[in-house]
């Protein structure tokens, strides 16, 4: 529960309180709805926010209301310090509370380091658990480490350990009802995401998506489902397995948006601020954090007044249905996912 009511109001009346950071665009796996096999398009790194400069955008971003930091990428563990900007969230002002979202391959090493940094719980991305599958899917033959590093986030105590799956249709559609069984077997809260428009390779196609229609159907041949009444600003559709207190969770961002509830801004690892997964606009921080005009208080005075019209600037929906979508310039890697 929020100590604190958030400034970050946009013109629909839905307050902010949840900041995705990209702490790099790398990543590690080359999963083929995110990137292609041969992507080569990085962020050059003169470009990234040192850590002391995302420490000031939070510090403001806290003050106006943000209370909760998940840190993403790219692959976020790949950025060398990233224990230690978990620790120095923990070490602000009113933290926030701080999860990841990773790839798990550096799990293994760096889960207690996280724990004791006060990293609150990890997303973890498994889209299969099938070996061969999961070379093809990743272009990396790494599902053994995922696995290793969701037992040490377990046995590390991050817990709720939230699993997120993305389904192609004939890669690995089949494996829904594996996966929740393994998941109920393993403790796992698992939570599929509808592949959305925001690969780097412009691939997607909405004929050639599991909906979540299609997924409940499937898990509804082996589980009973009953939708979780509350879901708040939560993105996943939660649903109790067999009566619960087991859940499974159903992000369903292009057939049942939720933008209406949206509580989350995004900070990409170069300093932009996004106010939508989709957005096509952008508001630049990284130069107010560098303008050699601006001593520290003209900093921060202009990221707050940046961080406010960036949330007035909101629209009311991320638009995916509109016939008129265009998808962001930006790869789902570059933004933070
Ligand atoms: C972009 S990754 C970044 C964090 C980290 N590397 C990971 O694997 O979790 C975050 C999440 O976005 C998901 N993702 C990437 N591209 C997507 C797409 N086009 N549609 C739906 N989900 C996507 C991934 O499956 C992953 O769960």
């Amino acid at each position: 529960m929020s100590t604190h009511e958030t400034r970050l109001v946009d013109t629909f009346g839905r307050g902010h309180r949840d900041l995705r950071v990209s702490l790099t665009d790398r990543c590690s796996l080359r999963c083929t709805y995110c990137m292609p096999a041969d992507f080569a398009d990085w962020i050059p790194s003169a470009e990234l926010l040192t850590t002391d400069e995302l420490m000031t955008v939070l510090e403001v971003a806290i003050d106006e209301g943000i209370d909760e930091v998940r840190l993403t990428g790219g692959e976020p563990l790949l950025r060398p310090d990233a224990v230690d900007v978990v620790r120095r969230i923990n070490a602000l002002p009113r933290p926030p509370r701080v999860s990841i979202t990773t790839n798990g391959l550096r799990l293994a090493a760096q889960a207690g380091a996280l724990r004791d940094a006060g990293l609150e719980r990890v997303n973890i991305s498994l889209d299969t658990l099938d070996r061969e599958r999961f070379k093809k899917m990743t272009h990396r033959d790494r599902l053994d480490d995922v696995l290793a590093g969701l037992a040490a986030a377990k046995a590390a105590g991050l817990a709720p350990v939230k699993v997120n799956a993305v389904l192609m249709p004939g890669v690995n559609d089949d494996e829904a009802v594996p996966m929740l069984r393994r998941a109920l077997d393993e403790g796992w809260r698992l939570r599929f995401i509808e592949q959305m428009p925001l690969d780097a390779g412009g691939l997607w196609n909405r004929a050639s998506m599991i909906s979540a229609e299609q997924i409940l159907e499937n898990l509804s041949t082996a589980f009973d489902l009953t939708p979780v009444p509350v879901r708040g600003s939560a993105p996943a559709e939660e649903f109790f397995v067999n009566g619960g207190p087991e859940t499974v969770g159903i992000i369903a961002s292009v057939t049942r948006p939720f933008c209406g509830n949206c509580d989350r801004m995004r900070l990409t690892a170069d300093g932009q601020l996004r106010n939508c997964l989709f957005a096509r606009d952008e508001t630049d921080l990284r130069a107010i954090l560098r303008d050699p005009d601006f001593d520290h208080s003209q900093v921060l005075d202009g990221i707050r007044e940046r961080l406010h019209l960036s949330v007035a600037a909101k629209l009311p929906g991320h638009g995916i249905n509109d016939p008129a979508f265009i998808q962001p310039p930006r790869p789902m890697s570059a933004i933070g996912g």
